[in-house]
Order: C-alpha cells, then structure tokens, then sequence
C-alpha cells in the first residue's frame, strides 16, 4: 500500500479553486502529479512563467512544420519518424495514389489521422472511405492499404506492443464526447470484394520489431468475403466528437482525451465556446506536466494560445519546464473577442520521454523556444 503525502493547503495571497479568480496581477501555474490527475499545487506567480530570455542545453520546447517534409514514400514503414518512445512511435506519412504493397504492423495496433486529402482504406475487415479528420484504429496485424485520390497526409501513432483502448469518463458516462456507436467499421462491400483478385501478385510489408519483411502472394489476400467477432478496425471523424466544457472552469486537457494506449494517450482539441464566467481563465493555465512529454500536432483552424503556428504542424514540449500560453494569447487570458475556440488538434501525452526522430529534426523550426519573448 502506498499514497500520496498528504497536503492541503492555501499559503499567501492565492485563489482557492484553481482556473479561477486570480489574484490581481499574477499568472498561474499547475504542478502536479499523474498529468491532471494526481496531487496539485497552483502557484500565483508575479511574471508569466514563460518568460525566460535565455534556454540553453538539450531541454527544449520544439516545434516542427511537417507540412515541410517531402511528398511519399510509397511505404507507411518508410514514413518519417517524428517522435517515438518504447511504447509510441509517431511518423508522418505523405502518401499518393494507390499504395502497391500491403502493410501489416505486428509491432502493435496503429492510428491513422488523416491530416489531409481522402481516399480508401482496404483492410482485413473490408472497406473504409477515409477522409480528413478521419482517426482510423488499426488492430495490431490487420493487412491493409490506402487509395489516394490526390496526395494525403497521415499522422500515424503505433502503440507499440499495446491497443488502443477507449478512456473510462466517469462522471459524465460512456456516451459522451462521442458515443461507441458513432465508430464506423469497414464494410465488406462491392467495392472491397472488386479489389480481390486470384491472379495478381501481392506482398505483404509486415513490420516487427521496426524491421520490414516482405512475404509475397500469387494472389491478393485481402480475400476476406466475411467475418464476425468483437475486434474491428474502428473510424471516428475529429467533427463528430461533441467537446466537454465549463463556462465556469478551464477544463484540463485530458477532459479532451479520446484513445488510451500504454502509457500514452490522444486527445483532441476540436471547436468549444470559450468560458463565460468573469473568473474563470479563457486559455491553458500554465503548466510543468512533469509526468508527461507532451506532442500537439495543429489539424485546422486558429491556434488560440500560440502564435506562428499552422497547421500540420506539431509542437513538442517535454516534461522539465513550465509550458503556456503565447504573450498574445495571454492578454486575453479573462476576455476572449470571439464566442468559441476554432481549432482541431491531436496531442499525444506520453508518460515516458521521447526521442526526436530524423523526419522531425530535419524540418525543425529552430525559434520556437524564443516564440513566447515579447510582454502580454
Ligand atoms: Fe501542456
């Protein structure tokens, strides 16, 4: 048995609910334990925490513009890595056309998030038309392969050895942000029994251990003509998910969660009125998250507490510093000049540290660490 040293207590000049009614003139900042979920302490702090003037030595907040990385290859496994761990691997995929081989990933379930362009996924289950916004759950050695019609962009998040599970969200019940009967399946349809064929030679890219093999078909083994069970490859669009929020408090981002893996989660940002309550903060709190290593990759729409930031990019703070809003989003940290927020991001917090990949790096925007110099 074991717990936390318990505390509770409010010293000096504080607020007593944290996200609200500042003291005048501060800026808060969240310390806590198991992401958002642990013990906390909320400090009042006299300048905003992100001001430093200087940063030097391996620890950075970094930000890279995938957007930049050059077009294919044909392969998801020869994708760019962006940022990967033992237990997540994230690539960038800039895929075209019809992919000629099949792919299989035997190192653990894989998420697709269609960034942009759309196409077909045809898969052991059937067939999908996928399109941007589109998260598609791949079980762990489902075969599969993709149709573009025109270029699209995937950011791909493998749980390595592990799967994709959905959170437990309590008070608010199963159904909310998005009801399990809003997941699509694949569907064994005309268009998937059309691309079977017994004379036409396939291989199979099977990825294990971060190697590829290659195992060759005189015919397509995507031949499935049925199948039932309680395992599918599962597709929810970024559109349809129905954000929880306050008016009265800044929920912390893990209301926003959407899969879990092994020590990791995805969350998703998507469009929500901002608070309306005087009191109540209008941007992200300031926060270490010393637990987490945290990955925001920026989908669509207006990034409300960072500036200089466009979409397909991806930001990577890790556990160590004290992260926030931008000095212009933080002046309008208790009044925001329009109802609702209009982004569509996907973070990935991961409980472990994790490496910078050589996709990533080679696309790096070196200045972000000096992004939030200036006076709010
Ligand atoms: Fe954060």
């Amino acid at each position: 048995m074991k717990r936390y040293i318990p505390v509770s207590r409010v010293e000096g000049t504080a607020s007593r609910q944290a996200h609200c009614d500042l003291p005048e003139g501060t800026y808060e900042r969240e310390m806590s334990k198991e992401g958002f979920f642990g013990p906390a302490a909320f400090f009042h702090h006299r300048h905003p925490p992100t001001g430093w003037v200087g940063f030097a030595g391996p620890l950075q907040p970094r930000a890279f513009d995938l957007a930049k990385l050059p077009a294919g290859p044909v392969s998801p496994w020869a994708a760019p890595e962006v940022l990967t761990n033992a237990h997540c691997r994230i690539r960038y995929w800039r895929t075209s056309g019809d992919m000629p081989r099949l792919a299989r990933n035997a190192d653990g379930d894989e998420l697709l998030f269609v960034h942009s362009g759309q196409g077909d996924l045809f898969c052991d289950f059937g067939h999908l038309a996928i399109e941007a916004g589109d998260y598609v759950v791949l079980p762990r050695g489902t075969l599969w392969r993709t149709t573009a019609s025109g270029s699209m962009d995937v950011l791909m998040i493998e749980a390595t050895n592990s799967s994709y599970q959905l959170p437990d969200k309590g008070l608010v019940g199963n159904h909310a942000i998005f009801d399990p009967a809003m997941l699509d399946a694949p569907a064994i349809d005309a268009e998937f029994l059309a691309q079977q064929s017994d004379d036409a030679e396939w291989q199979v890219e099977v990825k294990r251990r971060n190697a590829v093999s290659l195992i060759t078909y005189p015919f397509n083994p995507l031949d499935v003509v049925g199948w039932h069970g309680e395992l599918s490859a599962v597709r929810i669009n970024v559109r349809n998910l129905r954000p929880l929020m306050s008016h009265r408090y800044h929920l912390p981002p893990s209301a926003h969660t959407t899969f879990v893996a092994n020590r990791f989660v995805v969350c998703t940002f998507a469009p929500r009125p901002f608070e309306s309550d005087p009191g109540a903060l209008k941007v992200p709190f300031f926060h270490n998250n010393d637990d987490y290593d945290e990955v925001l990759f920026y989908h669509a729409g207006d990034f409300f507490s960072r500036d200089n930031i466009h979409p397909g990019m991806v930001t990577f703070h890790p556990g160590g510093f004290t992260h926030g809003p931008h000095p212009k989003a933080l002046a309008r940290m208790f009044r925001q000049p329009k109802p609702a927020t209009d982004e569509f991001a996907v973070m990935v917090d991961t409980r472990d540290a994790l490496d910078v990949g050589a996709g990533a790096a080679s696309v790096e925007w070196t200045g972000y660490v000096d992004s939030w110099k200036g006076r709010s």
